[in-house]
């Protein structure tokens, strides 16, 4: 593990701050109070500060860097003990909700942590950085359930363009031949030929390039997945490419909705940001949102009058648990808990989809993010590169991913049930992700443990997040369902032969060292029942958790809010963040959340 208890040092903090940017505790009054300074809460917040309107955010968390560069520093995204995905986690109070998961039935009773950012700049402050679009197919089913075109990818890339500003690949400083590409410059925005700004959120390519994810492309190309010159942000998604990624390549840190968004608005709009401040419940007159009950660092309760509109962009897990502790929510459970009903809707925590993941490990030959920050020997060039070229390991993520629906051969068997639900998915939605990965090695020629993964993309599984108690202190309760679908156990264990189909190809005989490190041939994980066996054992979810207070024409059959992203029932109330998609979005969401925030902050402004 990277970082001990002695690494959390607080480092000053290099905000801008406008002296009354941050207002102190007690009741005051704005047009726009937003619930959640996340990943879309502080680009909403931004976008409606900038037009003028008085905008106050309100965020549970602190800054980010309380934590010194463990969240800045792109290299140690996938290290960052932050992320456990284990019952007995670290804790990390300054960055993480330290939420725990129900027993998983479907994944061998297990109980999982499930990372998620309390901190300005919400989730986007701790993921791992992967930065690209959903495809057509998925935009037009958004629209088609949402019942509102705007959703379509025509309607909807300018918000991704409006969002972010791209840099060009570095290719001086990733100086890895085979790992060129072109890529869609129609897409982005660049600062260099831009007339107006691009967004503030800084998209780029790494600025050093892995080693071991060169052979990871060779072998997923053998088993269909050819590179993908242009990219996965044209809305196309299939075949394998290095991902863009939420860093700023100029400084080779992380750009989240704080570093970005936030700082801008900080400098550029009269935004007021209530850190450290923990919204309890919004408040109705006559079935109008009012206002929300916070308070600040735990002491006495005031409230925030919001004249036009209370926003929860508090993500998936709190957004559902905030409006049920309002009166928005199933009618029973709210009966239960003697939470007067201000609109039943039985979809609200409902319908929660979260992609799981799995890997195949073996050791091969190259260096590796992983074998890098490993080396002691490695760590003072490494850091040279980092501190003066911005370059090398540190300044990396990592990032080579591939799509692709299964090919013939991987669903012969799967039963008619499972052939006809994925057939219902668009055509060009892929169902499995699959990742390349590292771990140090082991030594004996082992440089790398190479970590080849599979992700289930389009869960039929359901799960839920639900209330213990009526209070706030008590944590929401989750649980995400995992492989209780016979559907996604089917895909899962196709995808996960998929896995050891690349890894056999006889183009990395030269490259591989040894043979499988896991499952491994003493694990005896041959047969379905076997392969699957070890699935549920082993999955981890792939952070992705989303569509709990989910965006649709009818509340009758659980939509919770129309295509305004407003609550039903109820004036004055929005749900914007990753609880809002209507499903899970094939691959990486931010890009999609931040789009959507920008979609609805000008829908506001429009007057819709
Ligand atoms: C470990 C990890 C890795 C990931 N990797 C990637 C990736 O590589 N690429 C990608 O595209 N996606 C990734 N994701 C997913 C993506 O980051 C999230 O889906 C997205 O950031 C969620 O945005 P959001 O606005 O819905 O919520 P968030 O960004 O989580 O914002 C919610 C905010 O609300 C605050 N809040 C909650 N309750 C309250 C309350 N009662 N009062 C006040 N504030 C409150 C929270 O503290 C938080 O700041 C990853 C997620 C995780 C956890
Ligand atoms: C991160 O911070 C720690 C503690 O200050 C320091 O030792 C380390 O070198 C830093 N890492 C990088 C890549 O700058
Ligand atoms: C690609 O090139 C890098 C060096 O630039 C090398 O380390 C790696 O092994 C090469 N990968 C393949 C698949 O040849
Ligand atoms: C919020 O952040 C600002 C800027 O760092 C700080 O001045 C203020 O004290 C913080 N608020 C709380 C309640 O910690």
């Amino acid at each position: 593990m990277l970082f001990s208890a002695g690494v959390v040092a607080l480092l000053a903090l290099a905000v801008p701050v406008r002296s009354n940017a941050f207002p102190a505790p007690g009741a005051a009054s704005y047009e726009y109070v937003v619930v959640g300074g996340g990943t879309a809460g502080l680009t909403i917040a931004a976008r409606l500060a900038a037009a003028g309107k008085s905008v106050a955010v309100v965020e549970a968390g602190g800054w980010a860097t309380e934590m010194g560069n463990l969240t800045t520093v792109p290299g140690y995204a996938f290290s960052n003990p932050v992320l456990a995905p284990i019952e007995f986690f670290p804790p990390f109070p300054l960055l993480d909700w330290e939420l725990l998961s129900q027993p998983q039935t479907g994944a061998n009773n297990r109980k999982v942590h499930y990372a998620a950012g309390k901190t300005l700049g919400g989730t986007s402050a701790v993921n791992t950085m992967a930065y690209h679009r959903a495809t057509k197919g998925t935009h037009q089913r958004w629209a088609d359930i949402a019942g509102h075109a705007s959703y379509a990818w025509n309607n909807m890339l300018q918000f991704f363009v409006k969002s972010s500003t791209l840099t060009p690949p570095d290719w001086m400083k990733r100086a890895t031949l085979n790992a060129s590409f072109i890529f869609d410059p129609t897409v982005f925005c660049f600062e260099a030929f831009s007339l107006s700004p691009c967004g503030p959120l800084q998209v780029s390519y790494s600025n050093w390039v892995d080693p071991t994810n060169t052979w990871f492309s060779v072998a997923l190309s053998t088993i269909g997945m050819l590179p993908n010159l242009l990219g996965f942000n044209s809305g196309f998604l299939s075949g394998g490419a290095y991902t863009t990624e939420t860093v700023d390549p100029d400084t080779a840190t992380r750009s989240s909705s704080q570093t970005s968004y936030l700082t801008w608005a900080l400098q550029n709009t009269q935004l007021k940001v209530y850190n450290r401040t923990q919204a309890s419940k919004v408040l109705f007159t006559s079935g109008k949102a009012t206002g929300v009950r916070v308070s600040t660092e735990g002491a006495a309760a005031y409230t925030l009058t919001a004249t036009k509109e209370v926003i929860l962009s508090a993500g998936t897990f709190h957004s559902p648990q905030l409006l049920m502790l309002s009166g928005i929510g199933p009618q029973a459970l709210l009966n239960s808990l003697n939470i007067p009903v201000v609109s039943a809707l039985s979809g609200v925590g409902q319908n929660l989809q979260d992609p799981i993941f799995f890997s195949v490990q073996n050791g091969v030959k190259t260096p590796s993010l992983a074998s890098e920050l490993a080396d002691p020997n490695r760590a003072a060039p490494n850091l040279a590169a980092y501190t003066n070229n911005k370059a090398g390991p540190y300044s990396s993520p990592g990032g080579y991913i591939a799509f692709e629906k299964l090919p013939a051969s991987s669903r012969a068997g799967f039963s008619a049930r499972t052939s006809t639900l994925l057939a219902s998915l668009p055509d060009d939605v892929p169902e499995i992700e699959y990742l390349a990965g590292s771990f140090a090695g082991t030594g004996n020629g082992v440089t790398t443990i190479g970590d080849l993964s599979a992700a289930v993309l389009n869960p039929f599984s359901r799960g839920s997040v639900t209330l213990a108690s009526a209070d706030i202190a008590t944590p929401p309760v989750i649980d995400m369902g995992w492989l209780t679908d016979a559907a996604d156990a089917e895909v899962a264990v196709a995808a996960f032969k998929r896995l050891r189909q690349a890894w056999s190809s006889p183009l990395l005989s030269g490259w591989k060292v040894g043979g499988e490190v896991a499952p491994g041939a003493a694990a005896g994980v041959q047969t379905d029942e076997q392969i699957l066996g070890y699935i549920r054992s082993n999955c981890i979810q792939i952070w992705h958790a989303s569509a709990t207070c989910a965006m649709g024409t009818d509340p009758a059959a659980g939509a919770v809010v129309d295509w305004r992203a407003k609550v039903f029932g109820v004036d004055g109330l929005r749900v914007v963040d990753a609880s809002a998609l209507p499903f899970a979005l094939p691959g990486h969401p931010q890009a999609t959340i931040y789009a959507f925030a920008e979609k609805i902050a000008a829908g506001i402004l429009a007057g819709n």
